[in-house]
């Protein structure tokens, strides 16, 4: 069912777990199944210097949070807020058409994590 990659990034996910500092964390569920991807992030200087995710969802939830961690360091907030489901399906080399759901988890939590760090950001400058 599952290409090489994709079992690759699920048997060996890379950047699984939580940053206990972050500077901004996401956390989404799927409309389709009820999974749940939680991302975690460090920004410098408008950039993703870490990034780390945990989800309660299938093989092909684990492996798309995992390349799209690797895909999002790196980047600067806004490059990350445009990373799309089928860049990160694209990037595996392909999903199962039933599977593809699984794919919008890791966008709208990188989108989350930002939106948390940016009312963190603005909280703060006002906390005076
Ligand atoms: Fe729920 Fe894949 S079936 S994330």
């Amino acid at each position: 069912m599952y290409n090489e990659t994709v079992m690759d990034h699920f048997q060996n996910p890379r950047n699984t777990g939580e940053i206990t500092d972050a500077d901004g964390v996401g956390k989404v569920g799927s409309a389709e199944c009820g999974d749940i991807m939680i991302m975690y992030i460090k920004v410098k200087d408008n950039r993703l210097v870490d990034v780390k995710y945990k989800t309660f969802g299938c093989a092909a939830a684990i492996a798309t949070g995992s390349i799209a961690s690797e895909m999002l360091m790196g980047r600067t907030l806004e490059e990350a807020e445009k990373l799309t489901s089928e860049e990160i399906a694209d990037a595996l080399f392909g999903l199962p058409e039933k599977k593809l759901h699984c794919s919008l988890l890791a966008p709208d939590a990188i989108k989350a994590a930002i939106a948390d760090y940016r009312s963190r950001s603005t909280s703060e400058s006002f906390s005076v």
